[in-house]
């Protein structure tokens, strides 16, 4: 009976703020732990998302660097955690999946999300088509234009787009409906944010400042292990099954543990993911890997952890590349800039 009366309770259980941190806080805990909940995302994971994904023997890599290390005739066996053939292509969705879950017990009808490769913003789309939660991704023109089959994606899993010639103030809007995917109690929405420079900075901003003028019917939905607590705990621990099926399918396969996990680092999401298990076992190393552009030293790189310093970002202390005021300074990336 406990969880029906958190189903009950309003999403606002935070109008008075406390939803932000505290007060929500004990609520996600409570609601993570209960059998039931935990039960319908054990679920919805093996049977909407596809899990276990398969811990899988890359042959050609091992062999190409078996034949590189000529002098032993020996190199590591490698083998790739296979995210990506999950429901939505990344490990977006295992987050995405139990913060939308919450959302719902919460009692909250609409969720706000911030994309910028928009794996997340899929991910989140695909959640909530689920659920039957209004979604709404906010997204940079810049990396909309970059990442057009994303865009697709969450268009095709919703049913409109919504374009906002200005982020703020939402000027001029138009509606598209896309044909047979239009769904009548719930719809998706693509809002482009075209400020500033149009990538991930600016479509966070716009998102977290839309969800604190709707707090009394929408959740915010953190992709990443970044922000003011208990949101980086919180996406560590629904990644965190990734490190779990590894642990068992290294023992399944060769009966040991990995030596070396290597992940690579945009924001930090799949590498904790993957390392949480591990990291009190002192005979694994833990290795993540952010991208170092055209030179540490070119200021054309996102190696935040590696060369940033310690800042404060949307109100939490974070490591940031940063000028000497304080300003954050743009990533570079192939990927979206
Ligand atoms: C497939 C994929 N891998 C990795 C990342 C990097 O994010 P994170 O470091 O949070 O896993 C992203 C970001 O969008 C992604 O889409």
């Amino acid at each position: 009976m406990a969880h029906l009366a958190l189903e009950s309770a309003s999403c606002t259980s935070g109008a008075d703020g406390a939803s932000c941190t505290s007060g929500a806080e004990k609520r996600i805990w409570y609601i993570w732990h209960l059998k039931v909940h935990l039960a319908e995302l054990t679920t919805a994971l093996r049977d909407y998302v596809g899990r276990e994904m398969p811990l899988y023997l890359a042959e050609r890599l091992t062999e190409h660097y078996r034949n590189k290390s000529r002098t032993t005739g020996d190199g590591p066996e490698i083998y790739l955690k296979r995210e990506d053939l999950g429901h939505s292509g990344s490990h977006k969705m295992n987050n995405a999946l139990a913060q939308a879950m919450i959302a719902r017990r919460f009692g909250c009808s609409r969720v706000v999300v911030a994309t910028g490769a928009g794996q997340h913003g899929v991910a989140t789309a695909a959640a909530c088509a689920k659920l039957s939660l209004e979604c709404t991704v906010f997204m940079g023109t810049t990396d909309i234009e970059k990442q057009s089959s994303n865009v697709l994606s969450m268009k095709l899993l919703g049913a409109q787009r919504e374009d906002a010639a200005k982020a703020r103030g939402m000027a001029t809007e138009v509606t598209l409906s896309i044909g047979p995917f239009k769904l009548s109690e719930r719809t998706n929405k693509v809002r482009q944010v075209s400020s500033l420079e149009g990538t991930f900075q600016d479509a966070s901003s716009e998102a977290i400042r839309n969800w604190v003028e709707n707090l009394e019917t929408t959740y915010y939905l953190s992709g990443t292990v970044v922000g003011p607590h208990p949101s980086p705990v919180m996406v560590r621990e629904f990644q965190s099954v990734i490190g779990k099926e590894t642990r068992k399918q290294a023992k399944r396969l060769w009966g040991g543990k990995p030596d070396v996990l290597v992940a690579c680092v945009g924001s930090g999401s799949n590498a904790l993911g993957l390392f949480h298990e591990f990291v009190g076992d002192e005979d694994v190393r833990l290795v993540g890997v952010e991208a170092a552009g055209l030179g540490l030293d070119s200021g054309k790189h996102s190696a935040t952890l590696a060369v940033g310093d310690v800042g404060v970002y949307h109100g939490s202390m974070s490591y940031l590349l940063q000028d000497d005021q304080g300003q954050i300074l743009r990533p570079h990336s192939i990927g979206v800039e």
